[in-house]
């Protein structure tokens, strides 16, 4: 039960950081949700959605306004579980995995760590059964390196980051850089589907297994040598350059930083934009995009710089 509802807990913090009041939720999950809370409280849903139905949910004012720590503790109780009630999500995965690139062109030395990922027993372990563990794709010459957070469920399936709805958006997005994703490098933090165990929804990475991922991340960056990395979203941002938990993505984002020697973006999510369709965060990514479109000398015409405004 905890994990469900740490999950919760820390996709709510997400959304919050990325400023959003609302969330929709199926009536599956809803359902799962009210079973968690204590009478159903949190939520003033009288009765159950149909399945497959969806609900605005909304975050309670006092949980919206509150500090990082107090939301946290606030948002527990509000689910019902006990403020200082340990985490589920902190069982130990081991130690990061340690490998060496090889030899060879980067062609080879790619397809020699796509192997050691797809092998590697964690991330077997922590792949759902039928389902994939999930490398990078892309050019091996790439200059930009998109980097998300964690393969959803479409990326689980289909063994390829990127391919869900949220893909496509960045499909349009590189799409109006005037590339093509066969250009670009796509990559997640993680090569697993975190855990849900209800499956419903996603959630975000842990600490813990954004570090055991990691090194994979920075082996396909050293492979491919991108003149730059967008990374995609708060958790991305985040779990590349470790930034505390009180530094919302909104003041990070659009400023160039550094990791694994390689000049970084943080920008929204394009399941962001999914979700809050307005022209002022799309305006917000597409200045992003053309920061990085400047860095990489890519043509820009009068036409491109007015998109969004
Ligand atoms: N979101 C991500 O961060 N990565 C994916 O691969 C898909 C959705």
């Amino acid at each position: 039960m905890k994990s469900e509802l740490e999950a919760i807990v820390e996709e709510l913090k997400r959304l919050r950081e990325e400023g959003v009041s609302y969330v929709n939720v199926s009536g599956k999950t809803l359902q799962y949700l009210k079973n968690a809370t204590i009478e159903g409280q949190w939520m003033e849903a009288a009765s159950p959605p149909e399945a497959g139905s969806s609900v605005a949910v909304e975050i309670p004012d006092k949980v919206r306004s509150a500090s990082p720590e107090e939301f946290d503790r606030l948002l527990r109780e509000e689910v019902g579980e006990k403020p200082n009630a340990p985490t589920s999500c902190s069982s130990s995965l081991g130690s990061p995995p340690v490998f060496s690139l090889g030899e060879g062109d980067k062609a080879q030395r790619w397809e020699a760590l796509r192997e050691i990922v797809l092998n590697c027993p964690v991330c077997q372990k922590h792949t759902r059964k039928g389902f994939k563990t999930v490398f990078g794709v892309g050019n091996l010459d790439a200059d930009i390196f998109f980097c998300g957070e964690a393969p959803g469920g479409d990326e689980e399936e289909q063994g390829e980051p990127f391919v869900g709805k949220a893909g496509q958006l960045l499909n349009k997005m590189i799409k109006a850089m005037g590339l093509g994703r066969e250009q670009v490098y796509i990559g997640n933090l993680m090569n697993w589907r975190p855990s849900l165990p209800a499956r419903v929804g996603n959630r975000p990475p842990t600490r813990e297994e954004m570090n055991f991922c990691l090194p994979y991340l920075i082996g396909q960056i050293e492979i491919v040598k991108p003149k730059l990395i967008v990374a995609l979203g708060a958790t991305a941002a985040k779990g590349l350059l470790g930034f505390d938990l009180v530094r919302s993505l909104r003041e990070v984002k659009g400023v160039w930083h550094e990791f694994a020697n390689t000049p970084l973006i943080p920008t929204y999510h394009p399941s962001y934009l999914l979700r809050n369709d307005s022209k002022r965060d799309k305006r917000a990514v597409w200045e992003d995009l053309l920061k990085v479109m400047d860095r990489c000398e890519l043509p820009i015409s009068e036409k491109q710089r007015q998109y969004f405004l």
